[in-house]
């Protein structure tokens, strides 16, 4: 994770550096800084927290210069501690240079450079980058020679920029592992983990390759192998605007996101009939499928696997990403792995697809984000068509995961177009569970903004909503949830139900809900407080959540959506930014 960016051009670099840090604070956001080279001086500052709060107490944005790297940090090897928080410096403060990834070397690294005389500020894997180019220049090496001397003694995934006053007037960036795209502008040029960061100032990107190196000067960008050789390469122009990323009027992306749920099902189910018969012929034929994704992305595939099995009589398995390489011996080129990633750049994921592929398996990709690392790796790529998701707890990319298995179960019965068909007054219902619940939703967390835990029960084809409303809920609120299959309660969770523990029930009028009913009568007898999700009301509910009614293969699109609401407005009523919420980060690029 983290985000990196580095400009170099005819405009002051800091400010530049700093709008774009801000598009890619969702990468991680504990601490965050910004080196320049001004008049050959290099300067930096950096400290923890957000941005805003860094910028208040330190100016980043007024630093001089036209060359600038700047980080914002998502902690893995060190404390959220200014110290360690990027750009990471060497011992003459020369070199400056901020990373993306882990060196799984660094120990040893650190150990050698220690013995040479280097001293360590920071408890980073990091520092050791500077130090090594450190020593490189000493040798008279140019800035990229010594990031191309540096880069192959780094194990793990590093993708870095690095600037130096001993060779000033560039940015030199290579990757290996997390992404990294160069932007071409008019007054300048980019390098970033995210394309958004530059798209507004930029007007053509050119994603970097593993191991290629980039040199960005203010007169133009050159590329080299990891030989030293030059490279020439293709850029395609940027359509995607940043301004289509503002908040529009809502306090928090997250209720920004979770509004615009219903217009944006549609685009989803906008998709090429042709590619969905033929991965469903695939699937069919396929000796096993296997569908590997994390967080909100894996309770999407846990509904799918119901919509396999009903409508496609397929049974497919849901592997988690992280644990997808236990599984990787059973493998083989009559496996089909759907990989489900709203980013397509999870560390996990990508780790399994490559087993995967080595492996023989065909390989389809349910993506939003365009030209990520996990579509390189695919046969076939689907994407959500959500548009940018910005707050850190994935909602709108899940409905529209739903509408894609939807749509590929359907597709397993040669009904692609009655899926479409079906799917086409769904906005609607969806809008209708937004009119009636939001606000009764925003009272109720006024009421239960102090309870300690939430529980989420449900069965069949929602109980991957009980879970993904149980994840909403924890993410944003920092409250204990647990969801469940609402049969398994009984088999332990029942021990902690206590008066007036909430127990959120999703019990749509369907082939669930005397079964789903009957559960949460058991917690009701222990005191629980039932808020029950259903389009048929009951006395046991102590709050009922109004839901439209629709076909029983739709609900899942519908139920998960007040729960989404619920998450956020406990997070809110709890003082909470639902955006940036602690610990976490939107793109997870590390194992
Ligand atoms: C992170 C995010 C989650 C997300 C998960 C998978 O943990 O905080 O919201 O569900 O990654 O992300 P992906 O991009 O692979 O769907």
């Amino acid at each position: 994770m983290c985000g990196i960016i580095g400009y170099c051009g005819k405009q002051a670099a800091a400010p530049i550096t700093f709008e774009a840090l801000k598009r890619v604070e969702y990468r991680g956001y504990d601490s965050a800084g910004i080196a320049v080279l001004s008049n050959g001086q290099l300067l930096v500052k950096k400290d923890i927290g957000k941005l805003d709060e860094i910028e208040a107490k330190h100016s980043l944005s007024s630093l001089p210069g036209n060359i600038a790297i700047g980080h914002t940090r998502w902690a893995t090897h060190g404390g959220v501690t200014s110290a360690n928080a990027h750009p990471q410096y060497d011992s003459s403060e020369t070199v400056a240079v901020v990373h993306n990834g882990i060196i799984d070397n660094y120990q040893e690294l650190r150990k050698q450079l220690a013995s040479n005389g280097h001293h360590f500020a920071s408890e980073t894997d990091t520092e050791v980058i500077p130090h090594l180019i450190e020593d490189e220049m000493k040798q008279g090496l140019s800035l990229e020679a010594a990031v191309l001397a540096t880069a192959p003694k780094l194990e793990g995934s590093s993708t870095f920029l690095a600037i130096s006053s001993l060779d000033p007037g560039k940015v030199v960036g290579t990757r290996k592992g997390s992404p990294l795209a160069i932007g071409i502008g008019d007054h300048g040029y980019f390098a970033a983990s995210d394309a958004l960061a530059f798209s507004g100032q930029a007007h053509q990107v050119i994603p970097l390759a593993d191991t290629e190196v980039v040199i960005l000067t203010a007169d133009g960008i050159e590329f080299l192998d990891a030989a030293g050789n030059k490279l020439a390469k293709e850029s395609r122009d940027i359509k995607s605007k940043w301004h289509d990323s503002h908040k529009q009027g809502y306090q928090f992306f997250m209720l920004k996101e979770i509004m615009e749920q219903p217009q944006m099902l549609e685009a989803a189910a906008t998709q090429d009939r042709e590619l969905f018969t033929k991965i469903a012929l695939d699937i069919l034929r396929a000796g096993q499928v296997i569908v590997t994704a994390c967080g909100t992305s894996r309770y999407a595939a846990l509904v799918g696997r119901y919509l396999f099995s009903k409508v496609g009589k397929k049974f497919c398995d849901v592997v988690m990403a992280s644990e997808f390489h236990y599984f990787a011996d059973s493998v083989d080129k009559n496996t089909v792995v759907l990989a489900v990633s709203q980013s397509g750049e999870t560390a996990d994921v990508i780790e399994g697809v490559q087993m995967a592929r080595d492996a023989g398996a065909q390989i389809v990709s349910i993506i939003n984000r365009p030209q990520s690392l996990l579509s390189e790796m695919s046969d076939h790529v689907i994407y959500l068509n959500c548009g940018y998701e910005i707050s850190v707890p994935a909602t709108k990319s899940f409905l529209s995961q739903l509408v894609i298995f939807y749509l590929l179960s359907f597709s397993m019965v040669n009904s692609f177009d009655e899926a479409v068909n079906n799917l086409k007054g769904i906005s609607n219902e969806v809008t209708k569970a937004i009119a009636w619940n939001n606000e009764p939703l925003r009272k109720l967390s006024q009421s239960l903004k102090d309870k300690d835990d939430f529980y989420y029960i449900a069965r069949g084809i929602n109980f991957a909503i009980a879970s993904e409303g149980a994840l909403k809920l924890k993410e944003v609120s920092y409250i204990h949830a647990e969801g469940m299959p609402a049969g398994e309660l009984k088999h332990g969770t029942l021990a902690l139900i206590e008066p007036g523990t909430p127990v959120a029930v999703i019990c749509p009028d369907d082939y669930t809900y005397r079964e789903t009913l009957s559960n949460a009568i058991e917690a009701k007898s222990r005191g629980a407080y039932i808020i029950g999700v259903s389009d048929k009301k009951n006395d046991i509910y102590d709050f009922w959540v109004k839901i439209p009614k629709v076909d029983e293969l739709l609900y899942p699109i519908i139920t998960v959506v007040p729960l989404q609401l619920l998450a956020y407005h406990l997070a809110v009523s709890r003082g909470h930014d639902p955006d940036r919420p602690r610990n976490l980060a939107k793109s997870v690029t590390v194992k």
